[in-house]
């Protein structure tokens, strides 16, 4: 029997949080790689999406690939890898762009949420934010992949890649497995600590209410003693009438302390619960900054492992795009 397929990514457009984190790279350290033949990206094309700057994308791809490996991913067992590294990717993202409809990708909430935003600010969206969702399609196809663990805001973009792909096979005939998504059973989304009802997100501009992977353990204790909580004093988990404390009880127990609902009863104070979870997002993130801090030391064991990564990742997109090719009816080179 094959093992399953798992690919994922991250895109480096902030430094990486304890949403991504708890939402999905723990996962992929502790479990994923382990059970699966599984390859972890670090998905710099999308990056580009919204405006950058190329020499912060260029150090966030080194930070988010070392934080990778730092969290525990081993190249001995998974594939970790740079997206641009590898043209599979782009190749086959044109082909999803023939085979998806406009309409749909301007139904990804994803994309209404950050039009939306830059509209009022006045900007323009670049074209490669609307066809961002054939592009990630196109990540997960060219492998043949069964599943990907995503946090839960990544679920619609997976949705629609297994339509792409049902779709694309109807059409052309047999050419991609169908994915789907896993997400995690806590932490799926990890909220804003000063705005608890919107995900935590790595580029927002207001940063004390992100907790950062490398932030020093003093700067989270600052940030998690001074989350919003809600009105009330009591400690119950309610995720729609008291978002700031589910958050912090949703928090703490993925940290490894339980079911949110059941640490709620232990609790009579929003100070101890802050407290506590302060200390426990503290020592769950200690090695990972530790491991961190060496492996910057070692710039040239991360290069290795990325170029080793791309070669592997190429060696199965290959076939599989150059199927993909043929099955259009592109011709083939002679
Ligand atoms: P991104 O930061 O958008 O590149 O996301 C990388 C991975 O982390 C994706 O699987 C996301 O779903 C996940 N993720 C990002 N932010 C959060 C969050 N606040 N809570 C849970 N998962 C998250
Ligand atoms: N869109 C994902 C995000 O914003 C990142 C991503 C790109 C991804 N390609 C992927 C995740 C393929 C999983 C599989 O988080």
């Amino acid at each position: 029997m094959t093992r399953t397929r798992i690919f994922s990514g991250v895109k480096p457009t902030g430094h990486l949080t304890l949403g991504n984190y708890l939402g999905a790279l723990r996962g992929w350290a502790d479990e994923d790689q382990h059970r699966a033949d599984a390859l972890f990206c670090v998905v710099d094309l999308h990056a580009l999406t919204v405006e950058h700057d190329p020499a912060r994308v260029r150090r966030l791809s080194r930070q988010a690939a070392t934080l990778l490996l730092a969290v525990g991913l081993d190249p001995r067992l998974c594939t970790v890898f740079v997206q641009s590294h590898v043209d599979e990717h782009t190749r086959l993202a044109y082909l999803m762009e023939c085979t998806a409809s406009d309409g749909e990708m301007r139904r990804m909430i994803q994309y209404k949420e950050k039009t939306e935003r830059e509209r009022a600010r006045g900007g323009s969206v670049r074209l490669s934010l609307l066809t961002y969702p054939a592009l990630m399609a196109a990540d997960i196809l060219a492998y043949g992949t069964g599943e990907v663990p995503v946090g839960e805001d990544q679920a619609q973009h997976v949705e629609l890649t297994r339509d792409l792909a049902v779709r694309f096979n109807q059409r052309y005939g047999q050419t991609f497995v169908v994915p789907k998504a896993t997400v995690p059973k806590v932490a799926a989304r990890v909220m804003d600590l000063q705005e608890p009802t919107s995900k935590m997100g790595k580029s927002h501009a207001r940063t004390s209410g992100i907790v950062y992977l490398l932030d020093e353990p003093e700067v989270v204790r600052k940030k998690v003693m001074r989350a919003v909580t809600d009105a009330g004093s009591d400690v119950v988990y309610d995720r729609a009438e008291r978002p700031g404390v589910a958050n912090l009880l949703d928090i703490l127990a993925a940290c490894g302390a339980g079911d949110p609902t059941e640490l709620a009863d232990e609790y009579d104070s929003y100070g101890a619960l802050k407290k506590d979870t302060a200390e426990a997002v503290v020592e769950l993130l200690r090695p990972v900054r530790e491991r961190h801090a060496e492996l910057v030391k070692d710039p040239e064991y991360v290069d290795s492992v990325l170029r080793d990564g791309a070669e592997r990742a190429r060696a199965i997109a290959r076939p599989r795009v150059d199927a993909a090719y043929r099955a259009v009816g592109l011709m083939p080179a002679v």
